[in-house]
């Protein structure tokens, strides 16, 4: 299987807050923003295997700041590491002054997404190639937030979380 950068699973999709969208203060109801960035990773992690694609885990959302009825809102997501079957999918969520069309960066996530067939068995994806700085630093963290969403989970014994227990020795 050829490996892959990440520009290769770049995904952006923009769309407006409406009125069915926001919570009783009249900003984005989270929910709605977990979906559309559920929505962008699913299709990262897609264009970077090639097959079905199922959300494992959402690892890491930060709400960082309130995204007002009527605001322009951009996910843009890229898979940041490949491991057998699994993907993790880094997501920066942006807002777009109405005036002077400046971004700014909304609230940032990370989600797992494993590659299936028509069973629903896990399947092998490519390897991916991190080409920037940016993405050289997720993708080498990478390992370690695959480590902490599995103990959290129940599925591996702290004992086992090496990368993770290399960072308090
Ligand atoms: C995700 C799913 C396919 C994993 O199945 P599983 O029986 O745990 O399979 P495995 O133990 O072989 O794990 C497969 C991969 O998922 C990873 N994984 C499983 N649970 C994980 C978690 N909580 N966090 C991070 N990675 C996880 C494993 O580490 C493994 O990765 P690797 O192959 O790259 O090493 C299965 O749990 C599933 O189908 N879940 C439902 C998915 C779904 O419907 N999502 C939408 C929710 S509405």
């Amino acid at each position: 299987m050829q490996a892959k950068t990440a520009k290769e699973s770049r995904t952006i999709i923009t769309d407006l807050v409406l009125p069915s969208e926001t919570n009783p203060i009249g900003n984005m109801f989270g929910g709605e923003l977990l979906a559309r960035m559920d929505r962008a990773a699913s299709i990262s992690a897609r264009r970077h295997s090639r097959r079905i694609v199922v959300t494992a885990s959402v690892n890491h959302v930060a709400f960082n700041k309130m995204i007002p009825l009527g605001s322009v809102v951009t996910v843009e997501s890229q898979v940041s590491r490949a491991f057998n079957s699994s993907m993790e999918v880094f997501m920066d969520v942006w807002i777009e002054d109405r005036e002077s069309g400046m971004r700014s960066k909304a609230n940032e996530a990370i989600y797992t997404f494993v590659a299936v067939d028509e069973m629903g068995s896990p399947v092998p994806v490519p390897e991916l190639i991190p080409e920037t700085d940016l993405e050289k630093s997720r993708f080498e963290a990478a390992l370690r937030r695959k480590q902490l969403s599995l103990l959290l989970a129940g599925k591996i014994k702290p004992e086992d979380a090496t990368e993770l227990k290399a960072l308090f020795e």
